[in-house]
């Protein structure tokens, strides 16, 4: 059966979750292998809509086992929410379906406080990820396995002490009291720990069977830590050599999928050299309806930038694409998009010719404005990879599908 990875090729925010949502059906096993909950996918099931932050998009098909692989950074709280939040909307959750790394790290609140005092610079969710991150590289980390053994709670005062000292917080709001959190979260780190397991194994198991396995990428490849736009990054390995380490199973992926927004968009701080400080910018974010899923925030927005994109196709050697949010360009004329820098760093443009129409209703390809499928061919022949989705419009029957082969 083939294998399948979909990463985001940009800042995030490429429209991931309507991707991965079309291909999860045919999949047995679905896996998120870096980030936590500082992701947000949106998946429609039988049109409604679902936000998940942390949970694979597998979790929304019964049949499909969900892994959270080591690489992953677990804020129990988000995970027994979100938990709740699909049980609640009456799809089964259990150890059967549902496996979390006992080598995930994971965020406390003493994470998430640090985050607050000093995300600003990066403009980071605030979800705790680069202090959990930081725990796990300076080897102070608390892993999943610590709720097997009951070692959390000796972890949790551990880490109340460092991050007092290496962080200190101001007065009138310190870090939270460890005994206090230690009562107050017991029974819901008990009810996570049956979750926990070796997922190394239990995905190779799968593998060996020859079950179809799709890695569910969160962020974006230019918000990598080690081949994004440093240090305005996010502090996990969002490429594809993260899908190997953030699991420990080596693999071959059949499909590697590059999610790429028809346009730019940024959220949080860094540069963006394509960025439209203007009315066309505005009305991108408005047509895009481009607004942070985890937090809110309005997104920067700009033209492809297709240098950036040809970084990002290096790094994941993608070669198929999922071109998303095509319909939020219809009436700009012309297009924009950057094809190279200039010597000073400055993005130089090629302008292609818009189109008018709403293309909301095309079906395939040839109902598309000639300029809008010359838009499409453009991006193709200039990154070296075919589209075989093609998104029109925010729903899920407004996407142009050809087989994935
Ligand atoms: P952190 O991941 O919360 O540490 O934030 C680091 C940077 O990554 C900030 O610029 C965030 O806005 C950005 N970021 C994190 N998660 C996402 C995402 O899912 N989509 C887009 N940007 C993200």
């Amino acid at each position: 059966m083939p294998n399948a990875i979909v990463l985001g090729s940009q800042w995030g925010d490429e429209g991931k979750g309507k991707v991965v949502d079309r291909l999860a059906h045919g999949m047995n096993v679905v896996v998120r292998f870096q980030g936590g909950a500082n992701a947000g996918h949106t998946v429609v099931v039988q049109d409604k809509k679902y936000v998940l932050h942390l949970l694979p998009s597998g979790i929304l098909n019964a049949d499909t086992v969900s892994v959270i692989g080591n690489g992953c950074v677990v804020d129990p709280r988000k995970l027994a929410q979100e938990i709740d939040y699909v049980r609640g909307h009456g799809f089964s959750v259990s150890p059967e379906n549902l496996v979390v790394s006992h080598a995930a790290h994971m965020v406390t609140p003493f994470h998430r406080h640090a985050d607050t005092l000093t995300g600003g610079k990066v403009g980071t969710t605030g979800r705790g990820i680069g202090p959990t991150y930081e725990d796990k590289a300076r080897r102070t980390g608390l892993r999943l396995e610590s709720l097997r053994d009951g070692s959390w709670r000796e972890g949790f005062r551990q880490l109340h002490e460092l991050w007092r000292v290496i962080c200190p917080a101001p007065p009138d709001s310190p870090y939270p009291d460890p005994e206090k959190l230690i009562a107050e979260m017991e029974p819901l780190l008990e009810s996570l720990a049956p979750f926990v397991t070796d997922t190394q194994e239990a995905l190779a198991t799968q593998v060996r069977a020859n079950r179809s396995v799709l890695f569910e990428g969160a962020q974006g490849t230019l918000l990598d830590i080690d081949h994004g736009t440093y240090p305005f990054v996010t502090s996990s390995s969002t490429t594809i050599g993260g899908a190997l380490t953030g699991t420990g199973v080596y693999l071959q992926f059949d499909h590697r999928i590059a999610v790429v927004k028809a346009y730019t968009t940024r959220v949080g701080n860094g540069p963006f050299p394509t960025e439209l400080d203007d009315e066309v910018g505005r009305e991108l974010r408005r047509r895009g309806d481009e607004f942070g899923a985890t937090t809110g925030r309005p997104r920067r927005c700009g033209w492809l930038d297709l240098p950036l994109l040809r970084k990002s196709f290096i790094a994941n050697g993608f070669n198929r694409i999922a071109l998303t949010k095509l319909d939020c360009l219809s009436g700009f004329d012309p297009i924009r998009v950057a094809v190279e820098y200039d010597e000073s760093g400055r993005p130089v443009y090629q302008d292609l010719a818009g189109w008018e129409s709403d293309i909301r209703p095309a079906t395939s390809r040839g109902d598309l404005p000639r300029e809008c499928q010359d838009y499409i061919e453009f991006i193709e022949t200039s990154l070296g990879a075919k589209a075989f989705l093609i998104s029109t419009g925010p729903a899920r029957h407004q996407t142009i599908e050809e087989p994935l082969t």
